[in-house]
């Protein structure tokens, strides 16, 4: 995979958050951490979805936030992605909100031209997993192959990059 032309697209929040039990404020979120593993890693370029109206920095109120946009189904984004036609492997990168990717991604990854790429997702969150992503990414990225993905608890990424190697 390394010598594979690669990009990773990912969305992260920083702000309040929830660890195991304990509530904190962090300059970086979970993903963002995971995503440049993977940059140092395999040298891949690298592209934040940032949200056109930001999430809320209390956890509570980001959460309910979140509710709305998955009902919205519509949420805006700052920037578009890159052009991925040059790509051969896209590393996707997102938190579980409500089981699934937040409303960001949905709109930065649709109604691109994805036949033969390589998608690679991996996840950050409290116990879900990989959750619904698998599915929503087969789903939205018509034509690429969806490989097998990478959950880590948001608490242990700091301890995660041997994980990020081995999966890569
Ligand atoms: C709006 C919202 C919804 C969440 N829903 C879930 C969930 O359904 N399952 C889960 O395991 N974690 C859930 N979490 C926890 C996040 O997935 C986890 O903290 C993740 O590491 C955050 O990534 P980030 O710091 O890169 O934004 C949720 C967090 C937020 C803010």
């Amino acid at each position: 995979m390394k010598d594979k032309k690669s990009l990773i697209i990912y969305f992260s929040r920083a702000d309040e958050n929830y660890f195991g039990g304990e509530m904190r404020y962090v300059d970086k979120g979970n993903t963002e951490v995971i995503a440049e593993y993977i940059k140092d890693i395999v040298g891949a370029d690298i592209f934040k979805v940032e949200p056109l109206n930001p999430y809320p920095k209390d956890y509570m109120e980001c959460i309910e936030e979140a509710k709305v946009r998955t009902k919205e189904h519509n949420a805006p984004i700052k920037e578009n992605i890159p052009d991925i036609s040059e790509y051969d492997v896209i590393y996707v990168g997102s938190p579980i909100y409500w089981g699934g990717m937040p409303e960001e991604l949905f709109t930065a990854l649709k109604g691109h031209d994805y036949n033969g790429k390589i998608i690679r997702p991996f996840t950050t969150h409290e116990g879900s997993g990989l959750s619904g992503v698998p599915r929503q990414l087969n789903e939205i990225c018509v034509g690429a192959e969806v490989l097998d993905g990478l959950g880590i608890i948001g608490s242990q990424v700091n301890n995660s990059k041997q994980k990020v190697e081995e999966w890569i």
